[in-house]
Formats: structure tokens, C-alpha cells, sequence
């Protein structure tokens, strides 16, 4: 059954779009068919969970640029218009939107619904590690996937995703994002930005049904810094914690939305292959082969057409690494 947005809803919609500007009540409430006091509520509302809505007498509300609360309202007016439409959740808090995000599959929920959190209580990192995800100087995100294609190809979900990530941070930033594989997103030799991808196979017909993809981007130092066990790696697209209420989260999201979309619609054709190679930070490096904690040295080569890191062994010999229970070090 399809909800009908609330009145709180609509008027942060209306404010999104026209963030930094007057809005009169009376066009509001006769906008949304409601009363001035329904408004007057609305914004009280939307004020207690955080927004700056500034009032002056004959001038209406003003929803004041910088105030950067992540919200499907927020979200919309920055998503393409093939991707308009597409379902958008927003939390304070979850464990992990991953799993909110597998919960929304159990019940049908459509390719391309997002789930974002402003923070994690149970953030899952890959191979089996945690992700640090506090409140609100991150974008903690998971895209459900139902692409029509087998198993096979859904190795390419991972490899396409941190493309994707890439274009998007660096449409709206002055920076460059370098990719180690498998998917981790580096910007200045500081990983800003880990992705998770799970996907759940029909066993029989060895299609996919469906693939959460989590990405969590630091977009800047949280209040009290990295915790000690990430500081030396830990980095965020926005090096100064002072800019965390201001950070264009909102446009990012829609952004990183219309990004992997646009990407996973034309992911057998691999044409995203080339652009991940020229982003590898490991490509030609020496490197450590870490499986079951045991690191093995050699050198990386090259990356094949299905994102698989081809490595020459130090003791001798060559080792193809897919995605999985392995992991790198560079040295
Ligand atoms: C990694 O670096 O190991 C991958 C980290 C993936 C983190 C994201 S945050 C959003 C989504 N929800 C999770 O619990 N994990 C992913």
C-alpha cells in the first residue's frame, strides 16, 4: 500500500527545494490543503529534529543553506530523472542498513530502493571486520539490486560499485579517488570509503535475486577523531571537522544513487573495466596476499575483464585473487 506523505514531510520537501529561501506559510498550508497551524506544527517538528528553520514576520520560513540532515526530501531533487522515483529510506540510527536494507527485499521492495542511516549501531565491514559509522559525518548507505543477470556477473556488482563511488565524489569534489582492490576508496593514500556487497542466488536456477550494496563514506573526521585501530588508514573526503554540519550530504547521496544505478544497467558490457584499472592504486605495486591472516608477497600485475587481481608470487608462480576471502596489503 503506498502511504501518502505526511504533512511534515511535504513541507520539507517544499523547503528542500527551495532551501535558502522564503516560503510563506499561507502559500504552504494552501499548497498542501491544510491549515496555518498544520504548518506552524510541521515546522516545529522538523525544528525539533534539527533543522534551522528561520521565521521573520511577513517573510514566511526559511529552511537555512548548511543544514545538511540526510532525508528522502532532501535526497530527491538532486536524483536524475530516470531515477526520480526510486524508494528512499532514511534513519537516525540502525545496526546496519544492510540488513534493514535485506528486510525491505524479503518484502519485495524494487531494484534500486536505498536505505541510508545518519549511524550505525552494528556497522559490517568485509570479511567479517566492523565499520565505524558515527553519527552524521558519514553517508552510510545500501542499495538493493535486482539485475537480470546469473551469479557469474555479480562479482562485477563489487568491481562496478567503487567506479561508481568514485564518479560521484568527484562530480561534486575537487579531489581524486583511487580504487585498491577490491573496493576501497582512497583519496590522498587515506581510505575514505569501504563497500559491502551481499548477494542472495536462486540456487536452482543460479540467478541472482537480489544484491545489497553498502557503501560507507567518511565525508568528514568525526568530532573525536578516527579510533586508533583505522587512524593510520582512515581518511574523509573533507579533511575539516568544522564543515560536517555544512558537507552537501543530501546532493552526495542522490549523486552516489544516480551513479551506481546508471552503472549496474550496463554492467555485462564491462565498459567501467578500463576506468577501474586506470583508479588502481595497486597495479604494479608490491603487495601482501592475506588469507587466513597469513601474508604472502609478490607483485600486482594487472586486473582481468572480471575485476580479478592477477599477482606474480614472490616464491614463484601466478595467483588470480577474486573477491572474497582475500585481502591486500600494500607494502
Ligand atoms: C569495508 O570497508 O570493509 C566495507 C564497509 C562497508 C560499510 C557499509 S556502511 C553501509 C552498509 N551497511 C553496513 O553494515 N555495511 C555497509
Amino acid at each position: 500500500m503506498i502511504q501518502r506523505p505526511t504533512v511534515k514531510e511535504q513541507v520539507l520537501q517544499t523547503l528542500e527545494e527551495r532551501k535558502g529561501e522564503s516560503v510563506s506559510g499561507e502559500m504552504l498550508a494552501e499548497q498542501l490543503g491544510v491549515s496555518r497551524t498544520a504548518v506552524w506544527k510541521a515546522i516545529n517538528s522538523l525544528r525539533d529534529a534539527g533543522y534551522t528553520i528561520t521565521a521573520g514576520t511577513n517573510r514566511g520560513y526559511c529552511l537555512e543553506e548548511g543544514n545538511e540532515l540526510l532525508s528522502a526530501q532532501g535526497i530527491r531533487p538532486f536524483l536524475d530523472e530516470k531515477w526520480i522515483d526510486v524508494p528512499i529510506y532514511t534513519y537516525k540510527t540502525l545496526e546496519s542498513t544492510n540488513k534493514t536494507a535485506k528486510q525491505l527485499a524479503l518484502e519485495n521492495a524494487v531494484h534500486g530502493t536505498t536505505v541510508f542511516s545518519n549511524r550505525q549501531t552494528d556497522g559490517r565491514g568485509r570479511l567479517g571486520r566492523d565499520f565505524f559509522s558515527p553519527d552524521s559525518t558519514g553517508i552510510y548507505m545500501s542499495v538493493l539490486l535486482k539485475p537480470d543477470f546469473d551469479i557469474t556477473k555479480s562479482v562485477l556488482v563489487t568491481t562496478a560499485a567503487s567506479v561508481a563511488v568514485a564518479r560521484a565524489i568527484e562530480k561534486l569534489f575537487d579531489v581524486e579517488c583511487k580504487i585498491k582492490w577490491v573496493n576501497d576508496i582512497y583519496i590522498d593514500n587515506r581510505k575514505i570509503c569501504g563497500i559491502l556487497t551481499e548477494a542472495v542466488t536462486n540456487f536452482e536456477s543460479g540467478q541472482i535475486e537480489y544484491v545489497v550494496l553498502g557503501i560507507g563514506i567518511n565525508c568528514t573526521p568525526p568530532s573525536g577523531g578516527f579510533p586508533p585501530e583505522i587512524r593510520d588508514i582512515a581518511g574523509a573526503i573533507c579533511a575539516d571537522p568544522a564543515e560536517a554540519a555544512a558537507f552537501p550530504r543530501n546532493n552526495l547521496a542522490a549523486e552516489l544513487i544516480n551513479q551506481v544505478l546508471d552503472i549496474v544497467e550496463n554492467l555485462p558490457e564491462r565498459a567501467f573495466i578500463k576506468e577501474y584499472r586506470e583508479r588502481s592504486l595497486v597495479v604494479g605495486q608490491e603487495i601482501s596476499v592475506i588469507r587466513n591472516g597469513v601474508p604472502t608477497p609478490g607483485k600486482a600485475l594487472y586486473i582481468d575483464n572480471d575485476g580479478a587481481l592477477i599477482v606474480q608470487l614472490q616464491k614463484g608462480g601466478m595467483q588470480t585473487l577474486n573477491s572474497g576471502e582475500i585481502s591486500i596489503r600494500l607494502t
